[in-house]
């Protein structure tokens, strides 16, 4: 997936009409669980549920589950028994969703007794369906996978919405099967989204007054859209399709037309599928961000080729240095997995030098912990002790924390473009908000208000933020 892992929870917020019944939902993981939650919550509050934020005040708890490394489920039996008093006062549904659900079917009702519902990330319209056969004292599951986009023409209920950004799926599944990763057990086979759906999403983002978006997908430089059906290989298409298919740039190129007042994210980019196109149409529109996040995983062609990455080292900066010649702006974060089995010395020492190289914006770096069912699991043995993993790791998070510092000193006693997202987590005289390159700057409220770009002179900054004065209300965006 190589999508970003946010390690935290987003209770909702409550509305008000007491009559419906009430739904917590807790979402764990990448930002595609954050959109399915929100689709979750749109097909729910068509079915007279709102939204709650406290579990305790509920009628169903849904956690939103994250199956990528061992720690992530762990955290979610936690919170599962953190319920079991709850259930025992009141009379409440609890469900489990996504990619945790996925992975355990049946085995999660049957380990984990509070459960009354487990549901796929495919199967989120049965969701009503499910809840009336809970309603009969039964337990409920569906978990089947599928191959067409799921979800295209729900408007999702924005949950963290502070109407300024959010995020919009264009692909779902993944096809690369590296070997450590369970995403495509959990989320099935890669597919792309109506182009029509998409445009009509971020039109009605538009109307309701967002600044960002950000499109989703588990691999979104594989989108690939044929007028009518769905087809993923591209080699076998007949000339007339080639010529009538929508490719990652051409959909990128359409949105940034169409909404050039937007600015336009992505995530994530997988570097054996990033063509030349998309760089050059993110050079040539400056309502796409100046931001790659291009995961690496390992700088050793020996785990790389272990992993089945499908690019080299070589290829890899051969592609960063086409990025940095072509938008020479452009920021680069990385996901890198320290301690993958087999991994020695000298492979941890060439990813230390691959970053070295490239000295990354910022990144997410992982101890490799073993996935069941994953070709890593059942054919390599986990052979790198704990206490080397937790060393290599250290030593990545501190070159990126270096790296990250020398990055954003660059943009001292310089202006930056700032989107004003929210009140500054350390003062509520700040903003905070981030620029093209997706780096957090945060400057002194004064009459500005989430939603303006504003000019920020940048004076002061640690490796995770720029601190500055706002100057104006940007012309730019
Ligand atoms: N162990 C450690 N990290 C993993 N990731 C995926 N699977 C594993 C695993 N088994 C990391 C990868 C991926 C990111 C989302 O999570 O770096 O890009
Ligand atoms: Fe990303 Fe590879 Fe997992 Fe696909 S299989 S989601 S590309 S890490």
């Amino acid at each position: 997936m190589n999508s970003t892992i946010i390690e935290n929870r987003t209770p909702n917020v409550v509305s008000s009409n007491n009559d419906k019944k009430k739904v917590y939902i807790e979402t764990y993981g990448c930002q595609m669980n954050f959109a399915d939650s929100e689709v979750v919550l749109s097909i729910l509050k068509n079915n007279d549920y709102q939204k709650c934020k406290n579990a305790s005040d509920s009628d169903l708890i849904l956690i939103n589950t994250c199956s990528i490394r061992e720690k992530a489920e762990g955290n979610i039996r936690k919170k599962l028994s953190s319920f079991k008093k709850l259930k025992k006062i009141k009379k409440v549904k609890i469900g489990v969703l996504g990619c945790m659900a996925e992975r355990l079917k049946k085995k999660f009702l049957e380990e984990e007794k509070i459960l009354d519902l487990v549901v796929g990330p495919d199967s989120y319209r049965d969701i009503p369906n499910l809840l009336k056969k809970v309603d009969k004292k039964e337990k409920a599951i569906n978990v089947k996978l599928s191959k067409f986009e799921t979800y295209q023409e729900i408007d999702p209920e924005r949950i963290k919405s502070n109407n300024i950004s959010a995020f919009v799926s264009i692909t779902r599944g993944c096809d690369n099967m590296c070997t450590f990763c369970v995403v495509p057990f959990t989320r099935g086979r890669e597919r792309s989204r109506d182009p029509k759906s998409i445009l009509r999403e971020i039109d009605l983002l538009c109307k309701r007054g967002f600044k960002e978006i950000t499109l989703l997908g588990q691999n979104v430089d594989s989108y690939l859209w044929y007028g009518g059906g769905l087809k993923r290989d591209y080699s076998k298409a007949t000339t007339l399709q080639k010529k009538t298919s929508l490719r990652f740039n051409n959909l990128l190129e359409i949105i940034a037309k169409a909404k050039p007042k937007m600015r336009i994210r992505f995530t994530t980019s997988n570097p054996q599928d990033m063509s030349d196109e998309v760089i050059d149409v993110i050079s040539r529109y400056p309502n796409i961000c100046k931001h790659i996040h291009l995961p690496v995983q390992s700088g050793s062609n020996k785990i790389l080729k272990k992993m089945n990455r499908l690019h080299t080292r070589e290829e890899y900066l051969i592609l960063i240095d086409k990025i940095k010649t072509m938008i020479p702006n452009c920021s680069i974060s990385h996901d890198i997995i320290a301690g993958f089995p087999s991994e020695d010395n000298q492979d941890h020492l060439d990813t230390l030098n691959l970053m070295e190289t490239v000295k990354y914006d910022y990144g997410y770096m992982f101890k490799y912990s073993e996935r069941p069912g994953t070709l890593a699991q059942k054919k390599f043995i986990d052979d790198v002790p704990l206490e080397i993993k937790n060393n290599r790791l250290k030593e990545i998070i501190l070159k990126q924390s270096r790296h990250s510092y020398y990055r954003n000193q660059k943009f001292l006693n310089k202006t930056v473009c700032v989107l004003v997202e929210r009140e500054s987590k350390k003062s509520n005289d700040f903003w905070s908000g981030r620029t093209t390159q997706n780096t957090v700057v945060v400057f002194p409220k004064k009459n500005y208000s989430p939603g303006d770009f504003v000019d920020v002179r940048i004076e002061n900054c640690t490796s995770a933020t720029l601190i500055g004065d706002g100057l104006r209300i940007s012309k730019d965006i």
